[in-house]
């Protein structure tokens, strides 16, 4: 059975002081999660040491790296490597987020190949797809997924895709505000399932956690979860407020 997951999005947002407040508050409030659901705190570098002390002993609760590099070491100055992460105990980083896409000018063979490496080092993904309002509007999106999901990730065996985590985030969604509705959600994410379905099989495509993000609350957390092909979210605003994320926690199926 597929992860139900709620991954937190911090972003570049927090003091070291405010991240430890938020973490000490969300553990002291969160319930024990089943043996199906993850919390996954996605924060900035210097705090991911912090991050997994706070957490250290809390049931299926893990720190994810929002970024890392597509080489392994070396002259690369600021940049951080998987080996990196994983040595301090790093299982999951974010990949592909729109903003980095955007501003970083991240293409989707640069993702391929931060995908391969992390895999190689044993480092689960976060991979986030997700098409602008242009292209929603114009009615192509499921073609602009689609060569997202083929150009990072198709070239992986299936074993290696079972081990990947997706984030549908549908960038006029994220920050605004404006969710996808339910039925815009349900109708991506069964989407892309079926695109792992067709290349993979069924029974791969149905192991993978596909996560909904873009303006996830604490209000609307329960309906787009409890759609059939949403694992649960990526979610970035609202986990910075640790009642308005326990909530969404709570709201995994
Ligand atoms: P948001 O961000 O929840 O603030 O819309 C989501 C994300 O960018 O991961």
């Amino acid at each position: 059975m597929r992860k139900q997951i709620a991954a937190a999005n911090w972003k570049m947002n927090l003091t070291l002081q405010q991240g430890e407040q938020l973490l000490n508050d969300i553990v002291a409030a969160q319930n024990t999660l089943n043996d199906n659901q993850l919390a996954i705190f996605a924060v900035p570098f210097p705090y991911l040491t912090m991050a997994q002390q706070k957490l250290n002993g809390q049931k299926n609760m893990f720190v994810a790296a929002q970024n890392c590099y597509n080489k392994k070491n070396g002259a690369y100055t600021g940049e951080v490597s998987v080996e990196m992460l994983q040595s301090i105990g790093i299982q999951y980083v974010v990949l592909g987020h729109s903003e980095r896409r955007e501003y970083f000018n991240e293409s989707n063979q640069f993702l391929a190949e931060k995908i391969n490496i992390c895999l190689e080092y044993n480092i689960t993904p976060i991979f986030c797809c997700g098409e602008s309002l242009q292209i929603r509007e114009a009615n192509t999106q499921n073609e602009f997924v689609r060569k997202q999901l083929t150009e990072s990730l198709f070239h992986l065996s299936a074993e290696q895709i079972s081990k990947i985590i997706i984030a549908y985030e549908p960038i006029w969604a994220i920050g605004t505000g404006k969710t996808a509705s339910n039925e815009q959600a349900q109708e991506m994410h069964a989407f892309i399932r079926q695109q792992f379905a067709e290349k993979y099989g069924e029974t791969t495509a149905n192991e993978i956690s596909i996560l909904y993000g873009g303006s996830v609350k604490a209000n609307n957390a329960k309906d787009i979860f409890a759609q059939p092909d949403v694992d649960g979210g990526l979610v970035g605003g609202a986990s910075l407020i640790a009642t308005d994320f326990v909530t969404i926690t709570n709201a995994l199926k």
